[in-house]
């Protein structure tokens, strides 16, 4: 058994804000120890309290200008698009012909799949990022190349193999019988394998066949806790689109829930213009919606309305959708996130923020007992921040008067050189090199 104890300023939600108050949803302790043993949190506390109890032969590893919180957990984001990051000047169907899909197109190749898996892997650790629920491509290569990966450092991460079998370039395309059986192979390959989780992911509606959705159904009716993963109400084109490919179906959503999609391990990636009966019905079969403001921004889609999302209690999580998303991190997501709802004359919290960050999107993937918080018996996947990342970020917390306000600087200013180490399970997996 090895047990090993961390002590600087530590903060976590513990509950929503929009539900309890900001003041209620979180527990901060200035001076705080956080007790880890075989990977699991066993006591999390005041220093001085803690201190006093803990068996003197336990290593404290000391942090004083540092900030402990849970791993980001990221919602939704591409791994494949990992190297077509901001790309120029389209908007989403014209940037997914003339940037993604060629750029997909190389992951038929294993080793071009490992090689960008395991820098995008790095590139997630450096930010943070602890989990992700993550979209491969077409070809089954690609999640054997990422699960082999993440497999590695022992990370709880979700992926799944598009499913596409139309309105794609021919070099992209599956068939719902090949996308059914594929699927299905890498769902007993991988799925609840350790840490590691499947989604069933068909692109989004307009790149589906009728009998190629209804086939991601049969999967989710045959294997228990799969996760369902898409795109929903992204861009006003595609909106269109869907309508007119689909016009037996009320909206966009009843594509998908004329096909069994909807459940609480269904995660729809933007959720921009939706309509009345679509908040609804997301709210009623547990579904979750993840916010990803920098693409929404980046690629022209639109505003989120977390404020319609949380009247409906439907649950939200933060993505940053690489490469359709400028950044990896979600402190910088939450930066862009704060000016969209700002930009709708609304606050966004800095607990909040934090919330989106951590629990919530544990809860919109229904982890929140394993992940998303520093709660004693849940695993130990939780990032440092530094204090002096930057002389601009040390010169500014030198003069907040709260955490909220620290959070909130971290936030607008803070990126990956905000982050100081990244464990998972209480192993450490990211440390900043510090250049002198
Ligand atoms: N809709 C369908 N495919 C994609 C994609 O790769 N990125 C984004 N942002 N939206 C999509
Ligand atoms: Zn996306």
């Amino acid at each position: 058994m090895t047990t090993k104890a961390w002590r600087s300023s530590i903060i976590h939600c513990i509950a929503d804000p929009s539900k309890v108050g900001n003041d209620k949803a979180y527990d901060y302790y200035e001076d705080g120890i956080l007790v880890v043993e075989d990977g699991i949190i066993k006591q999390l506390g005041a220093a001085n309290d803690l201190l006093a109890t803990l068996d003197p032969d336990v290593e404290v590893e000391e942090h004083p200008d540092a900030l402990i919180m849970p791993g980001f957990i990221d919602t939704h984001i591409h791994y494949p698009q990992t190297d077509m990051i901001g790309a120029y000047g389209e908007q989403l169907l014209e940037w997914l012909n003339k940037y993604t899909f060629p750029e997909e197109s190389k992951f038929k190749d294993k080793e071009h799949a490992t090689d960008v898996a395991e820098r995008f892997t790095n590139e997630l650790l450096r930010n943070g990022t602890t989990t992700a629920l993550v979209f491969g491509t077409v070809h089954k290569e690609s999640v054997d190349a990422f699960f082999e990966t993440v497999e590695k450092q022992n990370l709880r991460m979700i992926c799944g193999k598009v499913m596409m079998d139309r309105n794609a370039p021919d070099y992209l395309t599956d068939t719902p019988q090949s996308s059914y059986k594929d699927s299905k192979a890498l769902i007993e390959r991988w799925h609840e394998k350790g840490r590691l989780h499947y989604a069933v992911t068909p692109r989004f509606a307009p790149t589906s066949t009728p009998e190629q959705l209804h086939q991601a159904g049969k999967l989710l009716k045959e294997f228990d806790r799969l996760y369902l993963h898409t795109h929903l109400s992204e861009n006003v084109d595609e909106c269109e689109w869907v309508k007119s490919l689909f016009p037996d179906s009320d909206n966009y959503l009843d594509v998908y829930d004329k096909h069994h999609l909807l459940g609480e391990r269904s995660v729809f990636a933007h959720g921009i213009h939706l309509c009345d009966s679509e908040y609804h019905r997301l709210h009623d079969t547990g579904s979750a919606i993840s916010f990803c403001p920098t693409s929404n921004l980046f690629i022209g889609s639109g505003l989120f309305k977390l404020d319609k999302a949380e009247e409906h209690s439907i649950n939200v999580g933060l993505g940053t959708d690489v490469g359709g998303g400028t950044s990896f991190s979600l402190l910088t997501t939450l930066g862009e996130a704060y000016k969209v709802i700002q930009l709708q004359g609304e606050n966004l919290s800095p607990i909040k923020s934090l919330y989106l960050a951590t629990l919530g999107g544990a809860k919109a993937l229904r982890l929140e007992n394993k992940i998303g918080t520093l709660k004693p018996e849940t695993e130990a996947d939780f990032v440092i921040l530094d204090k002096q990342a930057t002389p601009l970020i040390a010169n500014r917390l030198a003069n907040v008067k709260d955490i909220e306000e620290a959070l909130f600087i971290f936030m607008t200013l803070g990126d990956d050189r905000a982050i100081k180490e990244t464990y998972s399970m209480g192993e450490r997996v990211y440390a900043k090199t510090i250049m002198s």
